[in-house]
């Protein structure tokens, strides 16, 4: 049964933008004595739950991480059952997403993507792209190693070429040339199934996130647990390296 759901704090501004690192999905089949690709299925159906969840909850922005730079190193059946299901759970739920105004944008190597996925993801991302009411940001083939060696080739292009002087190479350069390039920097990542790590997720966005770290499985993340990851960030007070004497009343609860 799931816990019951506190609603978000009243004077609470709900984060603009959540990452979630959906883990778990293997340990939640093996509990169960199911296949893997099982935990994969009911944690994408989760998915849908928790768009809903954060859309009326108030977020605008959700980024999860689909599948990683290193998850390609997993055995070749549960990679391809992956991307199978990535393809199935877009095209079920599609209707549902144009009907909520979501928009789609990927993150990551879309180059490495089979085309069977590659190709509605770039139809819905185009279809979706005037959508404002909600971004939902799938990394795929992500890694935030490779996401900043990228920027600093392009950086270092750039500045080759004559086009950027060395001494221009600040935080806002770089940050331009992120794959998130224009999204806002999430407010709070969350960490499903008991582990105690960002795995190369969102590494330079994340520098001032809240992190929320629950030992639910992914595919039990329901909307009870969205408002509790919620309930959780509500009561963190963000500085962003002030002092609190410095904040604004508004931001101290
Ligand atoms: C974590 O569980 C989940 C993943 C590694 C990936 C889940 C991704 C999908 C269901 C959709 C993929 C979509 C596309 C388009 C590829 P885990 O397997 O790490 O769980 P465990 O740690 O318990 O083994």
């Amino acid at each position: 049964m799931s816990t019951p759901a506190p609603s978000p704090a009243a004077n609470h501004v709900p984060p603009r933008h959540i990452g979630i690192i959906r883990d778990g999905n293997g340990r939640w089949a093996a509990a169960k004595g199911l296949p893997r690709l099982e935990g994969h299925r009911r944690g994408a159906e989760r998915l849908i739950e928790v768009i809903d969840a954060c859309i009326d909850d108030g977020v605008s922005m959700l980024t999860v991480f689909a599948f990683s730079a290193e998850n390609w190193k997993r055995p070749l059946d549960e990679v391809s059952g992956l991307f199978k299901l990535g393809e199935w759970i877009l095209r079920a739920h599609l209707s549902r997403l144009e009907k909520r105004k979501v928009r789609l944008r990927v993150i990551g190597d879309m180059t490495g993507v089979p085309e069977f996925v590659r190709r509605p993801l770039e139809d819905v991302m185009k279809s979706s792209r005037d959508n404002t009411a909600f971004t939902l940001v799938v990394a795929l083939n992500y890694g935030a190693r490779q996401e900043m060696a990228a920027a600093a080739q392009a950086l270092a292009a750039d500045v080759a070429a004559g086009r950027l002087a060395p001494e221009k190479v600040d935080w806002p350069a770089v940050e331009a040339r992120l794959q998130t390039a224009g999204m806002p920097d999430p407010d709070l990542i969350i960490r499903t199934s008991g582990e105690f790590r960002l795995s190369n997720f969102l590494l330079l966005q994340s520098a001032y996130a809240e992190i929320v770290f629950t030992s639910v499985f992914w595919p039990d993340f329901d909307k009870a647990q969205l408002r509790l990851a919620l309930a959780e960030y509500a009561k963190r007070e963000r500085r962003f390296g002030q002092t609190r004497e410095q904040l604004p009343p508004s931001a101290l609860r």
